[in-house]
């Protein structure tokens, strides 16, 4: 049978099964569910901070104590995992805080953990939150050094791992570090520790408003010599061939939106679980439209996070997290 004769009108009337939301149920090819959601939050020092990120409306910086609220909130809503992401008290030219045992993220997993040990509690691994220049790595000659810094990408996902963290996730893009983390973890008695790798991350203008939240906008140049080019894509392929080479365990892609057709090759060639983060760009865009009354925020936010599962993630790194979590259980 060719599609020719079977799609033919009037034989074939698609819209048969668009006739009730019982039939469209039926036949839906995606869906959406908050398990597969993980809400990156913003740590900070001090006490009893609960402060909103302006470019980001609904999201915010919290300090320790305000942490194991925000597990009980998230256990409500079946959101299972948390990404982090610090603040540190003091910058410096190699990034210090990021791989201190009593550093900000460090400090956060445990106090996850011991507020709720079942809440899967992921690592952002990267330096330029911590860094006085805010790159990603340690800069040489006006250059950011690859060979360099993945000794200190090793020894912060380390240290996460020693306080509790469940899952490392490298987001800083140099090569090789998969493999220096993976073997690192490995020698430090983490054999089990699994490696969530940002893959294929682009140079992207989307992550603005996180660079506010994270205070770590590079002070010169850009990120545009070690993050990929836009328009590329089958070198994301590559980027993630060697990322599964080196013992990730699970592959991202990022942004989400404006990539959905990475993703989707990406589906396609790897059975490696897929995760795609659903940037703070993109966040911000669709919350400014809501506030405006140009969009309708809810339908358009579950939209996109739909569109993205449909493209092949099975993990959705997401600031919609919670209100999506919300919206779902009242459709
Ligand atoms: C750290 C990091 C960034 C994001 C996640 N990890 C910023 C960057 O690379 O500049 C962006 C997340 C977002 O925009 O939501 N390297």
């Amino acid at each position: 049978m060719t599609t020719e004769i079977t799609t033919r009108f009037p034989f074939t009337r698609l819209r048969r099964l668009r006739r009730s939301e019982g039939l469209r149920r039926l036949v839906r090819e995606t869906s959406l569910s908050p398990h597969s959601f993980v809400y990156p939050l913003f740590v900070v020092h001090g006490r009893d901070v609960r402060k909103e990120i302006p470019s980001m409306p609904g999201q915010y910086h919290l300090s320790l104590d305000r942490l194991a609220a925000e597990a009980e909130e998230l256990r409500s809503l079946e959101v299972p995992a948390v990404l982090l992401f610090g603040l540190p008290s003091s910058k410096d030219d190699a990034g210090a805080e990021a791989y201190a045992d009593d550093g900000i993220v460090q400090e956060a997993v445990r106090a996850l953990k011991s507020a709720d040990p079942e809440l899967v509690v992921i690592t952002d691994v990267c330096l330029c939150e911590y860094t006085s220049h805010g790159h990603c790595g340690v800069v040489v000659d006006g250059e950011v050094d690859n060979d360099s810094t993945l000794e200190l990408l090793a020894r912060t996902a380390v240290s996460h791992a020693r306080a509790g963290a469940d899952l490392v996730a490298p987001s800083d893009m140099m090569d090789g570090r998969v493999a220096a983390i993976r073997s690192a973890l490995d020698e430090a008695s983490f054999a089990e520790t699994p490696i969530m790798a940002y893959a294929a991350k682009y140079a992207s203008a989307f992550y603005g408003p996180f660079r506010d939240a994270a205070e770590s906008a590079p002070q010169l140049g850009d990120r545009r010599g070690y993050q990929m080019d836009p328009p590329n894509a089958r070198e994301a392929l590559r980027e993630i061939d060697a990322d599964i080479a080196e013992g990730a365990d699970i592959v991202m892609v990022k942004p989400a939106l404006a990539y959905l057709d990475v993703l989707s090759q990406a589906r396609a060639r790897f059975d490696l679980p897929l995760a795609a983060y659903n940037v703070s760009g993109e966040y911000a865009m669709v919350h400014a439209a809501a506030r405006n009354g140009w969009l309708d925020g809810p339908s358009v936010a579950l939209e996109i996070l739909t569109a993205i599962k449909r493209a092949g993630a099975d993990i959705i790194i997401t600031y919609h997290a919670k209100e999506a979590a919300r919206w779902l259980r009242e459709r």
